[in-house]
């Protein structure tokens, strides 16, 4: 089949190299200049585990096709997936400029008989908006709205061992010709995978297909999201009790996770959720549930919380330094929004950086992937550092802001004898607490009091 991606960031990149290892011509249509030409060269623009290796595979053999160009992919295409970004606009809505966008630009284009697919995550019935630019064409377009659920930092595992795969259409055809794109690639993960060095799922998941209605479909991504970063929140919430009255909020979630019908995944307390998806995808919830008079409460107060948790941070930094924070010299370890991939797009780890700086500090920072994108957003006044060791040297407090593997496994006597004073805050809730105490650290995570 011949496919067509428009967008190819983070979803559409992964997507499009993945369908290509299939045994489709696919093009990836990107009109970022910058991104492309890495694409070009046969490698991703971002850093995600084992990508690098099989973009250069397709690239090299012809299967992908990096171009700008509508022209040039559209027409030939059966199947064009449109997985542009859906940002948010500052008062928190979808900005759904670029979804209508491809849409108008693919609909002059488009074959008789294509079937156009909405990865990009967007709010409950903009599917129906999108279709109405494909009416009166006078070609029979076919709409599946198709969320993607990949994570970051484990987005190609997440695609090849997904737990389910959620296709919405009035066009039970089209819907099934979707998903047997993901039967192929469900074949094909053993033989991909060994393609790179990548790390196969502890547990394989079953791997369900769902097929719904359009609207049922975008409703169950933003869902799924802002469930996740409720239950985050929830753990928070009930950190700074934990704080408050001497509880440990691991120890309690660990035992609340322990039944069935709560489950311990993402009740971990810390500095909050950022990144490109959960605080986009609340906000967007939130504001398409008052477009239709049905007014989120819960969802309101969850970004409400999540906001405040930098902010907590800091302060549990600055009362660690007996209440003075101007002229400290603070290291944060970690910039990305987690761990894994080099995205910082709205960060708790940089919001904690900053408001440092706001607040007078010296603010070193570290983080193995993240830097050149951190820059974006991060105060110019931070220093940036490519060792741990360069960044703790001499601070009077070390925060770890995201919980890599090589700085939550590092050495605490080396943090104790590099740093000048004692103070390490663990906003990920990390580290090995015993580990940090045995090194004559004052560690304080967040409700582990
Ligand atoms: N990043 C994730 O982890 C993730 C996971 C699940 C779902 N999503 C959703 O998938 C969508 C894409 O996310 P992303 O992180 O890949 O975004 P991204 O911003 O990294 O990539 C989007 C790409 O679309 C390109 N683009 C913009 N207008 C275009 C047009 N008219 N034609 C072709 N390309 C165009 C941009 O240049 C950009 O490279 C979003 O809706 C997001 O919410 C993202």
């Amino acid at each position: 089949m011949t496919i067509t991606i428009l967008g190819t960031g983070y979803v559409g990149l992964t997507t499009a190299t993945l369908l290509a290892h299939c045994g489709h011509t696919v093009y990836a249509v990107e009109p970022n200049k910058e991104r492309l030409d890495v694409i070009k060269t046969g490698r991703s623009f971002f850093y995600e585990e084992g990508l690098d290796d099989l973009v250069k595979h397709v690239v090299d053999s012809g299967a992908l096709i990096p171009t700008d160009s509508y022209e040039e992919s559209v027409p030939s295409s059966d199947i064009v997936f449109s997985s542009v970004g859906t940002p948010d606009k500052p008062d928190g809505s979808s900005n759904l400029d670029y979804v209508f966008g491809a849409a108008e630009e693919a609909a002059k284009l488009l074959k008789d008989g294509t079937i156009y697919v909405q990865k990009s995550t967007v709010p409950v019935g903009t599917g129906t908006k999108v279709r109405a630019i494909f009416d009166g064409l006078g070609k029979q377009i076919a709409y599946v709205s198709n969320p993607e659920f990949l994570r970051e930092g484990t987005a190609l595992a997440d695609t090849l061992w997904f737990d389910r795969i959620v296709v919405g259409s009035d066009n039970k055809n089209a819907a099934e010709k979707v998903l047997s794109l993901y039967r192929e690639l469900a074949a094909q993960r053993d033989t991909i995978a060994a393609l790179t060095a990548l790390t196969k799922p502890a547990k394989i998941p079953d791997g369900e297909y769902i097929a719904t209605s359009q609207n049922s479909a975008e409703l169950i991504k933003v869902t799924a999201n802002a469930f996740l970063a409720l239950k985050i929140t929830f753990a928070n919430s009930i950190a700074i009790l934990a704080d408050k009255t001497g509880a440990n909020v691991k120890e309690v979630m660990d035992a609340v996770g322990a039944d069935k019908r709560i489950g311990r995944a993402f009740l971990n307390a810390g500095r909050g959720y950022g990144g490109g998806c959960f605080p986009k995808d609340v906000s967007g919830l939130i504001a398409s549930a008052e477009e239709f008079g049905a007014e989120n409460l819960i969802m309101q107060a969850a970004a409400e919380v999540n906001a405040g948790m930098a902010a907590y941070v800091v302060e549990k930094i600055q009362a660690g330094l007996d209440g003075e924070l101007e002229g400290k010299k603070v290291a944060v370890l970690g910039l990305a929004f987690k761990a894994g991939t080099s995205d910082s797009r709205k960060s708790p780890a940089i919001k904690i950086a900053n408001l440092l700086v706001d607040a007078g500090a010296i603010v070193s920072a570290y983080d193995p992937k993240a830097i050149e994108e951190a820059k974006e957003t991060l105060s110019p006044e931070v220093t940036t550092h490519e060792m741990v060791i360069d960044a703790i040297t001499g601070v009077d407090a070390v925060c770890l802001a995201t919980d890599w593997p090589e700085i939550v496994s590092y050495d605490a006597a080396e943090l104790a004898r590099a740093m000048k004073g004692n103070l390490f805050v663990d906003a990920m809730n990390a580290y090995d607490a015993e580990r940090a105490k045995a090194a004559k650290l004052n560690y304080i995570g967040i409700g582990r009091s």
